[in-house]
């Protein structure tokens, strides 16, 4: 939630930056947007409510000077989308700019001391506290940097914090608790964001800043300090691999169309992780006397898939929790016999952070699988395996779930030789057909994309629609129905096609559509009894079928078609994507954006 960007060069102007920056960043938040720069010894500051577009055209964002600034695109946590709510924010001199992401959790206490001091608050934000404390403790000659340190000893609760100064204007100073900050570095200038697309236009070249550590950027370097001791920190700089064109549109309306698009590249690049990793993953889980895994949303989605995977190849069924209740649930049964598989596609989410916290305080192991290299989660993990999907601008995950399953499906296959559950050959049979699943999206996106879209004009005015699926199945109607609400916003529920006779069939009238998860697998069979049930109750049937299943079809209103037979274990992966097309096309029916759904932020770091 909330995006940050900040530059400070040698040359030029920033505000062009800034502006293009946070239109990268718009995913993160998207209800007001703020820039600040400093010139002449003068802040300079646009803000207001609105996208980042809507509020160029009132205020030009462009035109600010200045070699220096930060800036904000908000998901607001404390006060209504507003102009004066928008960061940055400032002290009462208005010689200090700060924006933050997070939240503050002592801010009330604090708000009313300062209040008492006379300090004078233009906001209902936490964020308006920090920087009056600073403008506080650099009036008792602290530098800037010595001034955030002071405040991060009296705030409590989970933050990234950027500042700049006036009087202290050839720098910015940064730290972070718990939400997240990359530092880019290129000769001449700097930069800190809350995400590495907003500055790779600019570097390639990214320096981590971990939880609990200050930085300062000027023209010429960074300098970074451990808060606790005020230790140096030397920290090599990683080359990032994604480019900057994978960041953009590229001729695609949406970024989620063109992530979907992306698919079959993305399970491709993931197939080549290299073998010792998936093996390191595996040994750790086959090690373990309890499995959980651990996710939230679209990836608990892709957890839920997995834990078929791994019991059919390989004979270990892990539990699955929702990473927000697992403390709520797991009551501390935990020890370092134990492992934890939690699936993050950012790598900052703060409910999976917080479970692994939790759990690694009981001594219990962590593979993670992420999208995001440095993140949060990769710092806990004992063993990460980075799934490589490049950069995922769209607020639906599609791209991340795909390598998130891909991964899984490695993972269970490398289990699968080591605990011997399959016959060998079956596993490279199995390994043979994950190898042609590339080729089998790239065919399903092309054949249904036009049928997506049709589905879409016949059913986008439906208030309700179930999706029902058996075994994985299941993980794919879940995830077909989370889509449908997230960036559509209709109600949709997935059940399990067993239990929808137990109750959620009474909902069932005339031409209320049912969507039929129902792949040439074990689960089949079953699945047209319940065809049947629905259809008795006077249901419209949509299935997502394999080609030649002309019984289904028979019975169905609407088909959505895979052209190949899948092995069961992978049905997930090719059967996901004409719900996703499908979902995309309901939100453009409906005029949504579909990149920016109401509410949401690509990622969600409070609990
Ligand atoms: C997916 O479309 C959603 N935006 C959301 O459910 C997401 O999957 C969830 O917030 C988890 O995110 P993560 O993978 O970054 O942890
Ligand atoms: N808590 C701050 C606010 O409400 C920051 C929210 C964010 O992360 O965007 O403004």
């Amino acid at each position: 939630m909330c995006g940050i960007i900040a530059v400070i060069q040698k040359r030029g102007v920033v505000a062009p930056f800034l502006h293009q920056a946070l239109k990268r960043l718009e995913y993160r938040g998207y209800d007001s947007v703020g820039v600040t720069t400093i010139a002449e010894n003068m802040l300079h500051t646009k803000k207001d409510k609105g996208k980042i577009e809507e509020v160029h055209k009132r205020l030009n964002l462009d035109e600010m000077p200045g070699l220096i600034g930060i800036g904000h695109t908000r998901w607001a946590t404390h006060g209504a989308p507003s102009m004066l709510n928008s960061h940055p924010h400032f002290d009462c001199e208005n010689k200090i700019a700060v924006v933050h992401n997070g939240v503050i959790d002592n801010f009330m206490g604090l708000r009313k001391e300062l209040k008492e001091k006379g300090h004078k608050f233009n906001s209902e934000t936490d964020t308006e506290i920090i920087p009056h404390m600073i403008e506080d403790f650099m009036k008792e000659g602290f530098d800037l940097a010595g001034a955030i340190k002071e405040v991060t000893k009296r705030i409590e609760g989970t933050y990234a914090i950027v500042a700049v100064s006036a009087d202290d204007s050839d720098k910015i100073v940064c730290t972070r608790d718990g939400n997240p900050l990359v530092i880019g570095r290129k000769t001449g200038a700097s930069y800190v964001s809350s995400d590495i697309p907003a500055f790779l236009p600019m570097t390639d070249d990214m320096i981590l800043l971990l939880d609990g550590e200050i930085a300062s950027l000027t023209t010429e370097g960074v300098h970074i300090e451990k808060l606790s001791d005020g230790q140096t920190v030397d920290r090599d700089t990683i080359k990032i691999s994604w480019t900057a064109d994978q960041a953009q549109k590229s001729g695609y309306p949406h970024f989620m169309l063109k992530e979907i698009h992306e698919q079959p590249n993305a399970i491709r690049d993931t197939l080549r992780l290299p073998s010792e990793s998936l093996e390191k993953a595996a040994k750790i889980i086959k090690e373990s006397e309890n499995v959980y895994m651990l996710a939230m949303g679209t990836s608990g989605h892709a957890a839920k898939a997995g834990r078929h995977m791994f019991a059919s190849l390989a004979g270990i069924l892990p539990s699955f929790e929702l990473a927000s209740d697992f403390q709520d649930t797991v009551y501390g049964a935990l020890s370092d016999k134990d492992c934890i598989i939690a699936i993050t596609q950012s790598g900052e989410t703060t409910d999976t952070i917080t479970a692994v916290k939790y759990a690694k305080q009981h001594g219990t192991k962590l593979v993670a699988i992420t999208n995001v290299v440095g993140s949060s989660i990769t710092r806990l993990a004992d063993h990460t395996i980075l799934t490589q999907a490049g950069p995922e601008i769209g607020v639906a995950a599609t791209k991340t779930f795909m390598v998130q399953l891909t991964s899984l499906a490695l993972i269970a296959l490398a289990l699968g030789e080591m605990t011997g559950f399959k016959e060998s050959a079956e596993i490279r049979q199995k390994r043979k057909a994950l190898e042609k699943l590339p080729e089998l999206v790239s065919e399903v996106i092309s054949r249904n994309e036009e049928r997506a879209r049709r589905l879409a004009s016949v059913l986008y005015e439906k208030p309700s629609l179930l999706f029902l699926g058996r075994g994985i199945s299941m993980a794919t109607a879940e995830e077909g129905a989370l889509k449908l609400k997230e960036i559509a916003y209709n109600h949709a529920e997935a059940y399990s096609a067993g239990e929808s006779k137990h109750g959620p069939i009474a909902l069932v009238q005339d031409d209320y559509p049912v969507i039929f998860v129902a792949p040439a697998d074990d689960t089949r069979n079953r699945i047209v009894g319940n065809i049947m049930e629905m259809k008795a109750r006077g249901a419209t049937i949509i299935s997502v079928i394999q080609k030649d299943d002309d019984e289904i079809a028979g019975l169905s209103d609407h088909v959505l078609m895979i052209p190949e037979t899948t092995e069961p274990e992978f049905s997930i992966m090719p059967y996901v994507v004409p719900l996703q097309l499908f979902s995309y096309y309901m939100a453009l029916r409906k005029d949504y954006d579909p990149d920016k759904p109401r509410n949401l932020a690509k990622s969600v770091t409070v609990l």
